[in-house]
């Protein structure tokens, strides 16, 4: 492990290590990379952001390491260390009994969060009751607490609703709620505010900034929006066309974006002394992840792309302590390219 700005990063501080991590689907077309090699580390108490345009492959990153990735598709390379273990070398059973225990995920897809035929008490005890074993009446009490803590009123009376008896924002706050039951270690929130009007999504963000302040668990946070990283994270992820091309504390990012796909992204979000407007897009889209472009993906819409980055594929590099970036206009990666042709990279952010 590194220890860089002085502070010593012991094993046990990573949660979650995802090293060189490959998801690929078959389609009509040909085989789909969704997930292209993708590392990264999430440590004890931190939330990461996980940030990129639709289609970049964040939600495929985030299924993979609940390995609930859609067949036909399947991962097939890396390693997912949770704790230092390898997901992907668990049993189904095993993986049964980590997901939404020691791992949960709010899921994007709205089909797979609340079932509508079954009251907000059935489907919150049920977690409890198969994970902790515990008798109806203690899981309903837990349950009571768990919706207090996300802030719904009259726990108590409301825990016996169906889902259409919640407005959208408090449906959101029950499954932040189911996903906090056990206590998990890392929370995988994919657009947890996204489906939400705006003044419901700045709710859930309060109670998201509230509950990171209160709990001790880590969270990988997933979003297209870096309005919502801002306000979320420790670290940011930038993720784009199945790859990672930037990694850096949140104020660095912010401050200091070194790749042009993060500082396009950063001129996309409305700003206060723009009147809110937004400023641009980014020209052209995400590309087809079946027959990607050469070299680096994100160089056909780059304005600073130079020669080289047509032929080779950028990796990333620590240019500056804690700041990971893929791209040639740093002469450390073409550097640490030449230095190391072909051998794996020891250090990932
Ligand atoms: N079940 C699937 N079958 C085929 N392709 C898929 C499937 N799920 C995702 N993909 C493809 O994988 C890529 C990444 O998708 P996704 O992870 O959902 O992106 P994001 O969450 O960043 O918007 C996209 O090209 C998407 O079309
Ligand atoms: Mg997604």
């Amino acid at each position: 492990m590194r220890a860089t700005n002085g502070r010593a990063a012991a094993v046990d501080e990573v949660v979650l290590d995802v090293r060189d991590l490959r998801v690929q689907f078959p389609t009509r077309r040909g085989l789909l990379t969704a997930v292209d090699g993708v590392s990264f580390q999430v440590r004890r108490g931190e939330t990461l952001g996980l940030v990129g345009e639709s289609g970049c492959g964040k939600t495929v990153t985030g299924l993979s390491i609940l390995r609930l990735v859609e067949q036909p598709g399947r991962i097939s390379g890396g390693q997912i260390l949770f704790h230092g273990e390898d997901l992907l070398a668990k049993s189904e059973r095993e993986m049964r009994r980590l997901r939404g225990d020691a791992i949960s995920m709010i899921f994007q897809d709205p089909t797979v969060t609340l079932n509508p035929v079954l009251r907000i008490s059935e489907q919150m005890t049920e977690v409890l009751r198969y994970h902790r074993g515990m008798r109806r009446s203690e899981a309903r009490e837990r349950c009571v607490e768990l919706l207090r803590l996300v802030g719904i009123p009259n726990p108590e009376e409301r825990l016996d609703h169906y889902p259409h008896e919640f407005s959208g924002g408090m449906q959101q706050r029950v499954i932040i709620a189911i996903a906090l039951a056990l206590e998990p270690a890392l929370l995988l929130a994919d657009e947890p505010t996204t489906a939400l009007d705006v003044t419901v999504q700045a709710q859930i963000i309060d109670l998201l900034k509230r509950l990171k302040r209160e709990r001790a668990g880590s969270m990988v946070l997933i979003t297209h929006d870096l309005g919502v990283v801002a306000q979320l994270c420790d670290r940011v992820a930038v993720m784009y066309a199945g790859s990672i091309v930037e990694v850096a504390p949140l104020r660095e990012i912010l401050e200091q974006p070194l790749h042009p796909y993060t500082r396009g992204l950063l001129d996309c979000v409305p700003r206060l002394d723009t009147g809110g407007r937004r400023l641009r897009a980014i020209p052209g889209v995400v590309p087809d992840l079946v027959a990607p472009p050469r070299g680096c993906r994100f160089q056909p819409r780059c304005e600073a792309a130079l020669e080289h980055c047509q032929a080779r594929r950028p990796r990333l590099v620590e240019v500056a302590p804690e700041h990971f970036v893929a791209c040639y206009l740093y002469p450390q990666v073409l550097a640490a390219e030449e230095r190391s042709d072909g051998v794996p990279q020891a250090v990932h952010p």
